[in-house]
């Protein structure tokens, strides 16, 4: 299997109830290396362009809100198999929905708090990555 990047966002939920560090843990114990981290706020505008994708759907609106709410973790993660990887480590978008033992099901508090994002493509994954990161910040 290709050794493939990620993004990875540890939501204003998360931080607010300072969990960083257990999240982070979650991430290294299944194998990924944490190859870039920083923590950032997000202005609305920047929440929406990085939720562009999104710009049809209902709820929209009220994501970039709680996205811009609060400080951020941006991680870029690497493993064989990252992008997959990741999203079943997060579990389920709806944290009840979460299997045992994901990141949502142990920290998620609802479908607009569920503590994480992960990118859901190998496009999406180049192209979230380069919002947050430039080559040097980086290291793998
Ligand atoms: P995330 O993986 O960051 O991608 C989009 C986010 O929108 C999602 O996690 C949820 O936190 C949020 N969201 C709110 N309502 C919905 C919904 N009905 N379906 C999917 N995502 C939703």
């Amino acid at each position: 299997m290709a050794v493939e990047r990620t993004l990875s966002l540890i939501k204003p939920d998360a931080t607010k109830r300072n969990i960083t560090g257990a999240i982070c843990k979650m991430i290294e114990d299944a194998g990924f290396c944490i190859i870039a981290q920083k923590r950032v706020k997000l202005t609305y505008e920047q929440a929406s362009r990085f939720y562009a994708v999104h710009k049809d759907k209902p709820f929209y609106d009220e994501v970039c809100v709680i996205m811009s709410s609060g400080p951020i973790v941006a991680m870029v993660l690497e493993k064989e198999n990252a992008i997959a990887d990741y999203r079943t480590l997060m579990g389920a978008t709806i944290p009840s929905a979460a299997e045992n033992g994901t990141i949502r099901k142990q920290f998620g508090e609802s479908v607009d708090k569920n503590s994480v994002h992960g990118s859901d493509s190998a496009e999406n994954a180049e192209q979230e990555i380069k919002m947050f990161f430039n080559e040097l910040e980086i290291i793998g």
